[in-house]
């Protein structure tokens, strides 16, 4: 017989008509006369109870039936005698796909800590917690493509494996099919990479920005998603070593226009996740974090703050005076640690940031300068728990000024040839933003570590799976 996925199941109105469902039991429980075997196959959060009358099965047939097998059950669709359900399964046919050892399943108990479950991230999947936030995921996905289609973006690839730095923050990935044991080295003792793959070296992006910013000086408007490579050593909440990023590269806008993208897009974005994923969301909102639907309405229905860094350093200086103690110290010209950007978005504000025109000194080497030669039209938002949720700037489309901050950073030219030709021919105003996907995902389901909004995190010292 056809399946039935388990969602359409729970709203079928063929009552008293033949069923399939196949999927993993979440548990049995019953006693001589009746068992009910509670199913879910990952299709909803919301299980399907099947129920065995023992005058039809021996007490051996059922006993494999235990949580964490997978199981095929036939029988009738009926109303549910119980709470809880409309429906439920009369069991007339059961095929055991896959046993799970009761001695040996790790997920039997109700509970385990996120710590543990990232030790076992093969199973965790089948938890409720990790099936809602992966449900999720995919449709944060859908929401990003379904955004940018609609508003006339074409999605650009950019390349994974590079040989340019875009943040010039130094924390790329080498790669290389290099012995390196034995490395060819040139006469002054630095690594000769002639011999190498791609004859020079390479590593995995940091950023798809520049290659992004090629696409929209001849289409437009375009926006990438792709993982993402950090070789940062900060074991925080909010770090990962591989991640996902969205980032549009817009032609002809300004910085106004960018900052009304980057707060219309989030909030499409937070708004498909209120229309698309409430059963998930309501789960979280129970068994995760209280506060979170309400949180993900406020940020939609509010403006979000726009203030300039130097604005924002001024309120902070002023809460010091007031008796607010921070860890790191906030000078003009410090960058702002995440305690400082949650202070200024949960506490003084109570709502997102746009904090624009940072010091040129803590920003990459292609943000548009402004006239007083001292601050970069840089556009980051900052979000209630996260911090940082967007990355973004005005590029700056003036060839010489481009070359100047090139010089001065001490940026190899040779890797810049292709990126400062977009200057010399047939320049534009433009601007884009990064989003990180992983702290979209923190602030739409409420967890609190990003090693639990992706499948298989990556960080120092850990990449199992
Ligand atoms: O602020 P970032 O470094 O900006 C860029 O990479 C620009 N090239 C983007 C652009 O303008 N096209 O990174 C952008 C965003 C951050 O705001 C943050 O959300 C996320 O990427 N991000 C990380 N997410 C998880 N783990 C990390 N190690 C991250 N580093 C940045
Ligand atoms: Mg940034």
């Amino acid at each position: 017989m056809q399946r039935t996925v388990i969602i359409d199941a729970l709203k079928s109105t063929a009552l008293n008509q033949p069923i399939n469902v196949r999927g993993w039991v979440r548990s049995r429980r019953g006693n001589k006369q009746i068992s009910f075997i509670a199913l879910n196959d990952g299709s909803t959060i919301k299980n399907i109870q099947i129920v065995a009358d023992m005058s039809r099965f021996t007490e051996e047939q059922l006993k494999p039936v235990t949580t964490g097998a997978c199981i095929s059950a036939t029988g009738l669709l009926v109303p549910s005698q119980g709470a809880g359900q409309a429906v439920e399964i009369q069991l007339q046919e059961l095929e055991i796909y896959g046993t799970a050892d009761p001695e040996q399943y790790p997920l039997q108990k109700k509970g385990l800590s996120m710590e543990y479950l990232r030790t076992i991230a093969h199973l965790r999947p089948r938890t409720n917690t990790f099936g809602a936030v992966f449900r999720i995921r995919h449709n944060m996905a859908m929401a990003i493509h379904t955004y940018f289609h609609e508003h006339g973006y074409f999605y650009f690839h950019t390349p994974l494996i590079t040989a340019s730095d875009c943040e010039g923050a130094g924390q790329m990935f080498q790669v290389t099919t290099k012995n390196l044991y034995n490395l060819k080295k040139t006469e002054d003792g630095s690594i000769d990479y002639s011999d190498d793959f791609f004859g020079k070296q390479t590593a995995l992006t940091v950023s798809g920005q520049l290659e992004g910013e090629l696409g929209a000086m001849a289409l437009g408007k375009i926006y990438t998603f792709g993982p993402t490579f950090r070789a940062e050593n900060s074991n925080t909440p909010r770090h990962l070593a591989e991640f996902w990023m969205i980032e549009p590269e817009i032609a002809f806008i300004q910085k106004d226009e960018l900052m009304d993208l980057e707060e219309d897009f989030i909030k499409f974005c937070v708004r498909w996740a209120l229309n698309n994923c409430m059963d998930d969301l309501e789960f979280l909102n129970q068994y995760v974090d209280k506060g979170l639907i309400e949180r993900l309405h406020s940020v939609v229905n509010t403006d979000f703050v726009r203030l300039t860094y130097t604005e924002g350093i001024n309120i902070l200086r002023e809460a010091m005076k007031n008796g607010k103690k921070f860890e790191f110290p906030c000078n003009w010209g410090d960058d702002l640690a995440s305690e400082h950007e949650r202070f200024l978005v949960e506490e003084h504000f109570g709502k997102p940031v746009i904090m624009t025109d940072y010091p040129k000194e803590i920003k990459a080497f292609y943000m548009k300068i402004n006239e007083d030669d001292k601050t970069v039209q840089g556009t980051d938002v900052l979000f209630p728990q996260i911090g940082e949720i967007i990355g973004g700037s005005v590029r700056e489309e003036s060839l010489s000024k481009l070359e100047n901050e090139i010089r001065r950073r001490n940026i190899p030219d040779k890797d810049m040839w292709w990126y400062k030709d977009t200057r010399r021919f047939g320049s534009a105003p433009h601007a884009g933003f990064g989003l990180g996907f992983e702290r979209l995902m923190l602030f739409v389901t409420g967890m609190q570590n990003i090693r639990d909004v992706i499948p298989f995190p990556r960080t120092p010292k850990t990449a199992e799976f």
